[in-house]
């Protein structure tokens, strides 16, 4: 378990690390043709980059949550503390997994092309989305660590 957490904090860092840093740039690098190159150049890497953590999260997350007892929690104690915070958490990175999910997809379509209106609107929404969400989750995370 020791280890699993290990590898799940060190994806937590990698994986809100890289979307701050890439949130950052967004928006303070304000000359527009720079902006482009380097999405051009690092945006593939970084999708591939980022869904490796997530992964990395997802699974260790749940090896974590079965070890400790989570689903029993959920089953026989749905309305403890423990339990609303479980469900805080899977809900939220649900949501995450599908903004991620939807912002890869508008990325991978539209790289080194231009995008419609609706792309420009899906992509910005799910990268704030996404940038917000993981605010929330760390919340959550340290909450519930704290109840364990
Ligand atoms: C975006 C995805 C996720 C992020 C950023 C994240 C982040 C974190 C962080 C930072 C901690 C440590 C909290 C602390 O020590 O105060 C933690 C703990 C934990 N996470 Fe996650 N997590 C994610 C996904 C998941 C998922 C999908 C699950 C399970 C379904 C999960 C289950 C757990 C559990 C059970 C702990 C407590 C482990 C322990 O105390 O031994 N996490 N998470």
């Amino acid at each position: 378990m020791e280890l699993a957490l290990y590898f799940h904090l060190l994806a937590a860092t990698a994986w809100i690390g890289g979307s701050l840093f890439l949130f950052a740039l967004g928006i303070f690098l304000k000359d527009k043709n720079a902006q482009k190159n380097v999405y051009e150049h690092i945006g593939p890497l970084y999708g591939y980059f980022e869904s490796v953590w997530l992964a990395v999260l997802i699974a260790t997350g749940t090896y974590m949550f079965m070890g400790h007892g989570l689903i029993e929690v959920l089953r026989e104690a749905p309305d403890s503390q423990l339990a609303h915070l479980a469900w805080m958490k899977i809900s939220l990175v649900a949501a995450i997994t599908l903004f991620t999910v939807i912002h890869m997809y508008i990325a991978f379509k539209t790289h080194k092309k231009e995008r419609s209106k609706t792309e420009l609107i899906l992509s910005r929404g799910s990268s704030m989305m996404i940038f917000i969400l993981n605010l929330i989750i760390l919340w959550y995370a340290a909450e519930l660590r704290t109840v364990l």
